[in-house]
């Protein structure tokens, strides 16, 4: 057995109850988009709406959570892995009672774990299911082998788009991945579209349909629709003084966006009944790809 295998294991023997906090992985097949801008403002406008909301930034690169925060983290999942640190610890409080998790970017060696450290690590990542209601991941963007392996396991995923070209061929690449993929085929999770920095709602529509048809008739899968992000200079702004559009123009049109987008996941859209694949298979997926 691998370590990915054992793993799995012990989930399926200590998973006590089906998973409870609701996942949302924010991706793109460009970067640049907008990704880390949806995912703290969604989670602002989620805990706005009373739901206990923890982002986990995936992203293996620059970690773009905290800069949006102006929060540094003291710990990150790799002081978990190796049973320094519990959940709790690795938790960081960010602004307006939202908590964010940083995926850290030096996680190596863990096929050489023990049954207790698994275990240990299984046991603490089960706990985020009653420290949240909402998880948001942000992920890094692209097709690169571990984006993929990641947003594959993700039950909700949410893909943002622009009207820029290389945006939608981005998004085609990464699409056809997924849909070559077997356990993406056996879930049928449905991909849902974002369209970001448009100017207007009929821009972020045709965005999608194009989108939705070469997905239909090449790879015979169907996108959901969700709505757009307009344009939005007030958002710039925000991130120049690296505070999220949602708190420092609560009235900002893409704040509003983000509002009522936050609505439609949360009550619009049904999640998933799903029995096995919560927080811990995802966030083992993260760990042991990347050996
Ligand atoms: N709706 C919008 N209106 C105006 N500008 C936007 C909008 N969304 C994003 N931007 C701009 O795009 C930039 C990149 O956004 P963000 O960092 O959220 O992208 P990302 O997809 O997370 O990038 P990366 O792939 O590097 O992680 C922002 O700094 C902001 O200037
Ligand atoms: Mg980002």
């Amino acid at each position: 057995m691998d370590q990915a295998e054992k793993l799995r294991d012990i989930v399926k023997k200590n998973q006590k109850t089906t998973p409870k906090a609701r996942i949302f992985t924010v991706t793109s097949g460009k970067g640049g988009v907008g990704k880390s801008n949806v995912a703290v403002n969604l989670a602002i406008q989620m805990k706005k709406r009373g739901k206990r909301v923890i982002i986990f930034d995936a992203d293996f690169g620059l970690a773009n959570v905290e800069i949006m925060f102006g929060a540094i983290p003291k710990f990150n999942l790799s002081d978990l892995i190796y049973r320094e640190k519990s959940i709790k610890d690795i938790i960081t409080p960010g602004p307006m009672g939202i908590e964010f998790i940083s995926g850290g970017s030096g996680i190596t060696g863990v096929n050489n774990l023990s049954k207790e450290q698994l275990k240990f690590l299984v046991g603490n990542l089960e706990q985020l299911d009653e420290l949240a209601d909402v998880i948001i991941v942000d992920t890094g963007a692209g097709i690169s082998d571990n984006v993929l392996e990641f947003v594959m396991a993700s039950p909700e995923i949410l893909l943002l788009v622009t009207s820029e070209p290389s945006s939608l061929t981005d998004a085609y690449s990464l699409l056809k991945a997924l849909h070559r993929n077997e356990e993406f085929r056996r879930v049928k999770s449905k991909v849902k579209v974002i369209s970001n920095r448009v100017l207007s709602e009929e821009e972020g529509v045709g965005i999608y349909e194009k989108l939705n048809a070469v997905v239909g008739q090449f790879l015979n899968g169907d996108l959901e629709y969700l709505g757009i992000i307009p344009r939005d200079a007030l958002l710039e702004k925000a991130v120049c003084q690296q505070q999220p559009v949602s708190i420092l123009y609560p009235d900002a049109k893409s704040s509003r966006a983000f509002d009522q987008l936050s609505g439609y996941l949360l009550d619009g859209v049904a999640a998933p009944i799903e029995e096995k694949r919560g927080i811990v298979h995802l966030l083992s997926r993260f760990i042991f790809q990347r050996n």
